[in-house]
């Protein structure tokens, strides 16, 4: 099952949208990764893992910037996320995709996403949009 975009994920800051977009098709390709070899899922692996902590920062600095008073509550979803993600790329790592990791990959790589992107950076996003 892919991580789908849609243009009603959109949430109106540049960057921050070609980030997502960049993310879902670094996610697709680790999602579609049967038959890869372990050094071709690890080397997406890590380019997810260093993308997501660029793409953290970047929310995390324009909050900063324009006084974002959800800041703590938003950059603590991002922490979690990230030790999560820390976790499973680990097993991955470990075991290659398998059967086992689904129900956590579907998780965190599909559901995680679209949540936190409609519940979380829009609401972000309509609050910093005017001010960068
Ligand atoms: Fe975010």
């Amino acid at each position: 099952m892919p991580l789908v975009w849609n243009d009603s994920l959109l949430t109106g800051v540049t960057v921050v949208d070609s980030q997502h977009k960049e993310l879902f098709r670094r996610i697709n390709e680790l999602l579609d990764s049967a038959g890869k070899s372990r050094e071709r899922v690890q080397e997406i692996t890590n380019f997810l893992q260093n993308y997501i902590v660029n793409h953290f920062g970047t929310e995390e600095r324009l909050m900063l910037k324009t006084g974002y008073s959800d800041y703590q509550a938003h950059k603590g979803a991002h922490d979690k996320y990230s030790q999560e993600f820390k976790e499973l790329k680990e097993s991955i790592d470990r075991e290659g995709v398998n059967i086992n990791l689904t129900v956590k990959m579907n998780s965190l790589l599909i559901d995680w996403w679209i949540n936190h992107i409609n519940k979380v950076d829009k609401k972000m996003a309509e609050f910093i949009r005017d001010k960068i």
